[in-house]
């Protein structure tokens, strides 16, 4: 039987604090059959073994369709400029799609852009100071790595606010209505005019990169190209600024964990890590799709029938000791906020990096930064996808020199 879950996935306290219901999924029926607010009827996956295995069960494919209402809404000539990307490949697409840019996000280049990171970011501190009150994701927890991503594939910066726009409509999915056609094909139309122009004006970027693959090698049919453009903006987009702001968000409704971590930098790179399990950008997987009939956690799924990994729920799950604290200094932490198997994160090392710069400028730069409202007034962005706040308005208070 089908549980109607659209109401809880609805409802703003959930979207604030979904881990109880998550965690009753996994006490009582862990891998559950559930109407989900698109309307499509998938199983869903709770617990952490489960969840890690599915993950990595090349049974169950990212190229079959799903059946989602959405995708019927769009003509396939733009279907296909967006959907013929490696997180929606099997191998051995996924695996040739994949290769052809991941040198890009290799741990060693990724560092090369450190020095670049940390001046977008020390520039949008400058902009915060002396204001009595910002919204830190407007202010530096979306403009950061959008920044970043546009510079590593050759976009022009003045293009960033519409595409914001797009892009927010088209992860909240089914939420967002009847704008989510008028979004894809804006987008759309967007992307193919930036791939015109840069095969017109080649530059020294990833985007002209992709075209001498496409053009020279033809290593890359156009409808690839356009779909991984696509993929790395909206990936570059709307997933660091949850980091960013869910880890801000927690340091400071605890004071103590920000005080602890400003008398403690050291703390950082696993404080990060556990941001990703505690509050991770990404609350469900994409979905997949059953090759097969097969089993998860001893339910029999039929073949041709949709499942979504809840990463936030497996990452809560009780393999984790006090899995619902915040343990800044965790010492073991295999959380699945970036995934895991063949679709595990391509931008991790970059996503790490932002991080890592994002708050150790944050906390030395403003020592006294507070929110500007109390941690309950915040409103959470709909959506089961990703995790994140609406805005977040601080007080930056004194910046240090
Ligand atoms: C904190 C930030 C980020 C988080 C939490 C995150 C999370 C994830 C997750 C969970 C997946 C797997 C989805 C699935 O299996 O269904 C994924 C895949 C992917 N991510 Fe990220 N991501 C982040 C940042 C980025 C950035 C900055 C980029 C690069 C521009 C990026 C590029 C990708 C790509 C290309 C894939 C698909 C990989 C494949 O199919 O092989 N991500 N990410």
């Amino acid at each position: 039987m089908t549980q109607d879950a659209r109401s809880s996935f609805a409802d703003p306290q959930f979207q604030a604090n979904p881990h109880p219901v998550y965690a009753e999924w996994r006490r009582t029926d862990p891998v559950r059959w559930v109407r989900l607010p698109s309307g499509l009827d998938a199983w869903v996956v709770t617990r952490y073994e489960d969840a890690r295995r599915a993950l990595s069960d090349p049974r169950l494919s990212k190229s079959l369709p799903v059946g989602a209402p959405r995708s019927s809404a769009l003509s396939a000539d733009i279907g296909g400029a967006v959907s013929r990307h490696m997180l929606a490949s099997d191998p051995p697409d996924h695996t040739r799609l994949r290769r052809l840019v991941s040198a890009a996000f290799t741990a060693r280049r990724v560092e090369a852009l450190r020095p670049r990171i940390e001046e977008i970011a020390d520039g949008l501190l400058d902009a915060m100071s002396g204001r009595d009150r910002v919204d830190l994701i407007d202010a530096f927890a979306f403009p950061l790595p959008i920044q970043v991503i546009c510079e590593l594939l050759g976009i022009p910066a003045a293009d960033q606010d519409s595409f914001r726009a797009w892009s927010t409509i088209i992860v909240t999915g089914s939420q967002s209505g009847d704008r989510l056609p008028g979004a894809m094909r804006a987008m759309v139309a967007y992307i193919r005019g930036l791939i015109a122009d840069r095969r017109a004006h080649p530059g020294d970027d990833l985007l002209t990169g992709l075209i001498e693959v496409r053009d020279q090698q033809d290593r890359l049919s156009e409808d690839e190209l356009s779909s991984m453009v696509f993929l790395l903006l909206i990936a570059g987009h709307e997933t660091t600024v949850n980091l960013i702001g869910n880890g801000a968000f927690l340091l400071l409704s605890r004071r103590e964990r920000w005080d602890r971590l400003r008398a403690d930098p050291a703390l950082l790179p696993g404080a990060i890590e556990e941001f990703l399990r505690y509050d991770g950008p990404v609350e469900a997987a994409t979905f997949r799709v059953a090759a097969e009939d097969l089993e998860i956690g001893g339910q029999a799924i039929a073949a041709g029938q949709p499942v979504l990994v809840l990463l936030l729920s497996a990452n809560h799950d009780d393999r984790f000791p006090d899995a619902d604290e915040v343990l800044l200094d965790r010492a073991h932490n295999p959380h699945l906020g970036f995934g895991h198997g063949i679709h595990y994160c391509l931008g991790a090392p970059l996503a790490r990096l932002e991080a890592q710069i994002a708050f150790g400028k944050l906390l030395g730069r403003f020592p006294e930064l507070r929110l500007a409202v109390p941690a309950e007034d915040l409103a959470w962005r709909p959506g089961l996808l990703l995790r994140g706040l609406r805005s977040l308005p601080v007080v930056p208070g004194s910046p240090t020199a």
